[in-house]
């Protein structure tokens, strides 16, 4: 199977996380969109979604899936997004597309998180993706310069801008043996608005796809 159809099946699969008559929390990047485009089949039987980015929102809007703001919002049962890394403690890396911050906002307020992934981004230790961390723009120097001396090799993603005014930068080089620790750590340096990194609040669940079929990983 492609990697492309291993995400397909693992998009699918969310589906039995959705519950009706509630709200959905939708994430962002290519395996969240291939989730839009199943949870569309659903649409009549769920009460809205919740995005995590302007371009979730403007594709749930596109299927005709109602997008509520989180503010106007008390309960939201689940969250379904990829991820760039994940560990078998459900530790991830995220933020490839640079919606970091707005996925991390909306998973904090899931009652339960869905992460769907194709095997390749089951990993022993997360890393060797480079760990996105939103920046505010007057901060870039100091942040790099302290990420430097955590260890890594920052990188401003050139061109892009975040769905929040802000710049990201890929940080090379980290050997997370501590997640936990390092989402901590990065998020006390000032002018950092958020991390890749999501290890305070791990998937409870990662949906996998392999050539074998969905594999369902739990927390404990
Ligand atoms: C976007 C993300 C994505 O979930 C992550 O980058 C995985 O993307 P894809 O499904 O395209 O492999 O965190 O900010």
């Amino acid at each position: 199977m492609t990697q492309d159809e291993l995400k397909q099946a693992v998009a699918r699969a969310a589906l039995n996380y959705v519950v009706e008559g509630k709200l959905v929390g939708v994430g962002t990047g290519s395996t969240a969109r291939l989730f839009i485009e199943a949870l569309a089949g659903m649409k009549d039987r769920i009460a809205g979604a919740v995005a995590s980015s302007e371009d979730t929102q403007r594709r749930l809007e596109g299927h005709g899936i109602r997008v509520f703001d989180l503010n106007d919002i008390t309960e939201l049962p689940v969250y379904i997004d990829g991820a760039d890394e994940i560990n078998v403690e459900m530790h991830m890396i995220k933020g490839g597309g640079g919606a970091l911050t707005r996925e991390k906002i909306v998973s904090a307020v899931a009652t339960k998180f869905v992460c769907i992934a194709d095997g390749s981004k089951l990993v022993e230790v997360l890393g060797k993706f480079p760990l996105p961390v939103e920046v505010i723009p007057m901060a870039r120097a100091h942040v790099a310069r302290e990420l430097t001396r955590l260890g890594g090799i920052p990188l401003v993603r050139e061109g892009f801008i975040t769905d929040n005014g802000n710049l990201i930068l890929d940080v090379k080089g980290l050997q997370i043996v501590d997640p936990v620790d390092l989402e901590t750590r990065i998020n006390q340096i000032v002018g950092v608005v958020s991390n890749g990194l999501f290890a305070h609040r791990p998937a409870d669940v990662c949906l996998i796809g392999t050539s074998q079929g969905v594999q369902t990983l739990k927390a404990d």
